[in-house]
């Protein structure tokens, strides 16, 4: 599958020796997308919901056709979807929107793993708002969430990475979204990680809200998912205000629209939701079982490779079961940023760093990690030239 694919990403014909290995960090975007993106500003390229006009009826109407395919993508309905920047700006309206019906007493819980960006939002709201923040601890022998009692009667919100996006883990969505149900709190999945990598049915996994970004699905950057379900979006309150969310205005007081519009003030990024909803097209042609097999079986490979380097461990699940394609390791003596230069100096993309995890950094005791993630272009050919990358780094600092 993927040489075919390859040329699909523009990007790779550009840059022929170009090795990608950060589709965690932004996947590459295909040619479609790109097209569907021009095809917006060069033939209807108008605001949507305010022309009384012919093209601002055709932009409403891809906008809104953009929509219907991400709400088939995740099985929700049409108005449970609501068009954000990205999985930051709906983290930060629910933080911000729940935070607020909180108070002391309450308690939010999260895991040890979160991207800031599950974290920061709800630091802020509980600083405002009184509650508390409690964490679930991450066993590292075997990698996962030590649930424990930890949720109680107090617990208000259960926000969790559904893949860390250092580490690679999957959370076992299903187990935490129940035991959070038993107590009455609200669900939250951060699929920022997940949405590429596994098929996700929001009714299926019965989750209250979740979130993911246009631009790790082989879509455009600045254009995420909010998901709701209908009943708790009618009694959220929007985070932000402008126009085309209202229904009256007055001086001193104004109505809302329904969801998802209420929250959707001000002109949104409609080349980028027309550019996601073609990114979906573009994965139902490729197959999204082929694509999530072949993330499996690179991921399987990568693996065993990994395990045959001494002097390197793997932060996160061991084997390759019930793991991401996103893989982090250390090399005993070797700062990560120095192999990220390493691999550079062989056109290998990888991350290095916190990756947006620093709590998590500082619980492992490293400074931070390498990351390998991988995407549908990615070749085993590209994991032999990471591995003879890791070799290098291997022979120059020891
Ligand atoms: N959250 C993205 C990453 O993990 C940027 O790299």
């Amino acid at each position: 599958m993927n040489k075919k694919v390859q040329k699909h990403f523009p990007i790779l014909k550009k840059h022929k020796k170009f090795v990608y290995l950060d589709s965690a960090a932004t996947s590459l975007t295909p040619k479609p997308v790109l097209e569907k993106m021009n095809e917006y500003y060069t033939k209807y390229g108008v605001n949507i919901n305010r022309g009384l006009y012919e093209l601002s009826d055709r932009a409403t109407q891809e906008y809104e056709r953009a929509r219907e395919k991400v709400a088939s993508f995740i099985n929700a309905d049409t108005d449970e979807v609501i068009f954000t920047s990205g999985t930051t700006c709906g983290l930060n309206m629910l933080a911000s929107s729940i935070g607020k019906t909180l108070g002391p007493g309450d308690n939010v819980v999260l895991t040890e793993y979160e991207h800031h960006a599950n974290l920061i939002p709800w630091q802020e709201a509980a600083r405002q708002f009184g509650f508390t923040l409690k964490f679930l601890p991450l066993s590292t022998s075997d990698w996962r969430l030590e649930t424990g009692d930890l949720i109680d009667e107090n617990t208000k919100v259960v926000s969790f990475a559904h893949i860390s996006n250092s580490l690679g883990i999957v959370t076992d969505a299903e187990a935490l979204i129940e035991k959070a149900k038993e107590v009455g709190a609200i669900t939250i999945v951060d699929a920022a990680q997940s949405i590429v990598h596994m098929p996700i049915d929001v009714k299926q996994l019965d989750c209250d809200f979740l979130v993911f970004s246009g631009h790790k699905l082989y879509g455009p950057t600045g254009i995420g998912v909010l998901y709701g379900k209908k009943d708790l979006l009618e009694k959220l309150e929007p985070a932000t205000f402008g126009g085309d969310m209202i229904q009256n205005v007055d001086y001193h007081s104004a109505s809302w629209r329904g969801a998802p519009h209420k929250f959707e003030a001000g002109t949104p990024n409609i080349a980028g939701a027309i550019g996601l909803g073609s990114a979906i097209d573009f994965i139902t042609d490729i197959g999204f079982d082929n694509i999530t097999e072949h993330g499996k079986a690179l991921t399987h490979t990568l693996i065993h490779s990994l395990h045959k380097i001494n002097g390197l461990s793997i932060a996160g699940p061991q084997t390759p079961e019930n793991r991401s394609p996103v893989v982090s390791f250390t090399i005993d003596g070797v700062h990560p940023h120095d192999i990220a230069e390493i691999f550079s100096r062989h056109s290998i993309a990888i991350r290095a760093g916190h990756h947006c995890t620093q709590p998590l950094m500082k619980k492992l005791g490293v400074p931070g990690t390498a990351r390998i993630s991988l995407g549908m272009y990615n070749t085993e050919e590209d994991i032999d030239k990471a591995i003879h990358a890791i070799k290098e780094v291997i022979s120059i600092f020891s």
